[in-house]
């Protein structure tokens, strides 16, 4: 039980449905019906508005970030990013919400939060490039995450850091799969793009 417990608890932080929650609560609208149908931050702003996006996307990227500080709190042997990893597959797989969740990007940025904070900022500038460039969130998260691993690969050599190479491996399989539905419409060149 002490070994399970901390896990579970990292599965349930990020199983919080927040773009299902704060859409329900405070606006009366299941995001799931609306635009890409996605339990996420972009669908959010989308359907929803700056305010209520950026609340998500705050609450999706501290769900990985407690997740990943989980080992600062209970005393555990398990390395801090199992936690992470597991706090996105809540948010992929939350049991809040019949287990379709999203796509895995703020709570994987999360992740480098809470265990390099510095690779979180520079996440955010190579997702704000790429966003300017492109206009389209889909796209820039898959650019995001490919980056992200020619990053680790390289910082790997100096720092011999495995399990974060490990990790970001995962993280960045997880980002691409769960972006087909995107990447088929950004191949159609229907995939919408933002103002901006
Ligand atoms: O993080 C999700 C984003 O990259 C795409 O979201 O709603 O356009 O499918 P959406």
């Amino acid at each position: 039980m002490d070994i399970i417990f901390p896990l579970i608890l990292a599965y349930l932080l990020g199983s919080i449905p927040s773009a299902l929650w704060i859409g329900k609560i405070f606006y009366r609208t299941d995001i799931r019906t609306k635009g890409s149908g996605n339990l996420g931050a972009t669908n959010t702003f989308r359907t929803l508005g700056a305010k209520a996006g950026i609340a998500v996307t705050v609450m999706d990227i501290l769900k990985g970030t407690a997740a990943t500080m989980i080992p600062l709190f209970i005393a555990t042997d398990i390395h801090p990013l199992v936690f992470g990893v597991l706090a996105v597959i809540g948010h992929m797989f939350p049991v809040f919400a019949k287990f379709k969740g999203g796509k895995a990007v703020a709570t994987s940025g999360g992740i480098l939060l809470g265990y390099q904070w510095p690779l979180f900022l520079v996440a955010v500038a190579v997702l704000l490039i790429a966003l300017k460039i492109t206009k389209m969130v889909s796209l820039s998260s898959i650019i995001l995450a490919v980056v992200a691993v020619i990053y680790t690969v390289i910082y790997t050599f100096y720092s011999q850091d495995y399990p974060f190479l490990i990790v970001i491996l995962i993280l960045a399989g997880f980002i691409i799969y769960r972006h087909r539905a995107n990447i088929a419409r950004i191949k159609a060149g229907t995939e919408p793009k933002i103002k901006w």
